[in-house]
């Protein structure tokens, strides 16, 4: 029964996509379980960059199957077009090889739209979403009010369904929103409907896949979007998402019980980035945190819009581990760090004078938390070609066990650079698991 669950324990974009897809060469199945294409994903192979939403990393393996569990929710525009964008790289995504449980939410254009207008209206204190009507979507499956895949294959319940659910967008995005933008019932159950025939080779009992794979003691990967800190219980609320993005939604979502899953893996940038708003209390608005954006190319994958960047928090990435119970960390973009004097680490926190053990529950005190900061040495070398942590200069070797002192987690590897090569696995667990 060998399940791994690879999750960011960050804010996100911490190199997910590109290390699950370095660890999945002989995985049987790999099953995204929370989110939608708000996640973005890049994955570099020999020069060639590809750049996911939706469909997970293991798409670029060609004996591997992907999964979306019940808990993704699916903008079905969204996924033909990186379908499409895929089929333009020479990956084809066939029924084969991709499935979709039929229990997922989709995401739809009126979830956009009230995505967009609660943004507007919030002004100052927006969230700063993707913009792709996550939340909305969201809110409709805990509501029950979802449109889910499987309804797509009964035209007179979806016809119900999208006429009551249209009624009632359209009265929200006036009366409450104040907005201009109405939706037509007809329209969108006809886009639908066109939409379900290219749709339905896909539809998967991923459960049962999934149970059944773990039963044939096959590999199978869970590969996670977002960050924990931007878990919608355990992050930075209400600056999160709208999912759980932590390593147990992993057994919610797709439907497999706990006992089942052998490795929850870590993934964590060596400093720290966030996008869009809320408390970030290691942020760096110096020259550093500018030069982390330049040299690291932070930059959101799918808003494109500047990555707020800062310094490793150690007290963060602790409390991450402890929420996804992680065996081990991988620590990316150590490559980035290359030429700074010092590398700090932001190692406690203090609220009015009183230290703390873990964030704050509420967003506006971890706004006024004090940050201390231990400095180590930094290092000049360009460590790109490095493929062993013996290679890496003395300081940089420090940093890393620092991290892994500080945080109390070992670290398993770590990357220094964006293409698959890149990738130092040193924990055997992985690497016996992944065959790498
Ligand atoms: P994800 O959302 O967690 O999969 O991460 P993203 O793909 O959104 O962002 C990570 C970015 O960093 C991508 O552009 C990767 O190609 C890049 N990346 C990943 N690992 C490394 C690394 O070790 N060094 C450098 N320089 N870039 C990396
Ligand atoms: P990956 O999988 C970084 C952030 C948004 C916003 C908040 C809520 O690439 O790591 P949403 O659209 O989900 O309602 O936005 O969450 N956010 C991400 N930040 N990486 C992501 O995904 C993100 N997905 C959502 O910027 O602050
Ligand atoms: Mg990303």
């Amino acid at each position: 029964m060998p399940v791994m669950i690879v999750v960011g324990v960050q804010w996100g974009d911490e190199g997910k996509g590109k290390i699950v897809d370095f660890l999945t060469e002989r995985a049987k199945l790999v099953v995204r379980f929370q989110g939608g294409n708000n996640a973005g994903h890049t994955v570099i192979v020999e020069g060639r960059k590809t750049a996911l939403k939706l469909i997970p990393s293991g798409i670029l393996r060609p004996a591997t199957r992907c999964l979306l569990a019940a808990g993704v929710v699916v903008d079905p525009q969204a996924l033909f077009a990186e379908f499409d964008a895929l089929g333009e790289v020479g990956i084809e995504v066939t029924p084969q090889r991709f499935g979709i449980a039929g229990e997922v939410t989709l995401v739809l254009p009126y979830h956009r739209a009230i995505d967009a207008e609660r943004e507007a209206q919030l002004a100052a204190k927006k969230i700063g979403t993707t913009g792709k009507g996550i939340g909305p979507a969201y809110e409709d499956s805990v509501s029950r009010y979802a449109v889910r895949a499987a309804d797509l294959f009964n035209p007179s319940h979806l016809e119900a369904l999208i006429s009551r659910n249209v009624e009632l967008k359209n009265k929200y995005l006036k009366a409450v929103l104040n907005s201009e933008t109405q939706f037509d019932a007809k329209e969108l159950f006809d886009e639908l409907c066109a939409l379900a025939g290219r749709l339905k080779p896909y539809l998967a009992n991923v459960s049962l896949e999934v149970n059944e794979a773990c039963a044939r003691n096959e590999y199978v990967m869970f590969e996670g979007a977002q960050g924990s800190l931007l878990d919608i219980n355990h992050g930075t609320y209400p600056y999160v998402t709208s999912s759980h993005t932590v390593a147990g939604f992993a057994c919610v979502s797709a439907g497999f019980g706990p006992r089942l899953t052998n490795l929850v893996v870590g993934i964590c940038k060596a400093y720290a980035t966030r996008v869009g708003s809320g408390p970030f209390p290691t942020e760096d608005l110096t020259e550093e945190g500018a030069r982390m954006r330049e040299v690291g190319r932070e930059f959101g994958t799918v808003t494109g819009r500047p990555r707020r960047c800062g310094w490793f928090d150690v007290m963060a990435v602790r409390r991450a581990a402890r929420l996804n119970g992680i065996d081990t960390l991988v620590i990316t973009k150590l490559d980035v760090l290359s030429g700074f004097s010092q590398v700090k680490l932001g190692v406690s926190y203090e609220l009015d004078g009183t230290p703390l053990q873990d964030l704050p529950v509420c967003a506006d005190d971890i706004e006024r938390l004090k940050v201390k900061y231990e400095e180590l040495p930094g290092w000049n070398e360009d460590i790109t070609a490095v493929r062993s942590f013996g290679e890496l200069p003395k300081a940089a070797q420090e940093v890393l066990r620092r991290i892994e002192d500080a945080v109390q987690c070992r670290i398993g590897g770590f990357s220094v650079g964006p293409d698959r090569e890149q990738t130092i696995i040193m924990d055997e667990r992985i690497r016996s698991f992944a065959k790498v």
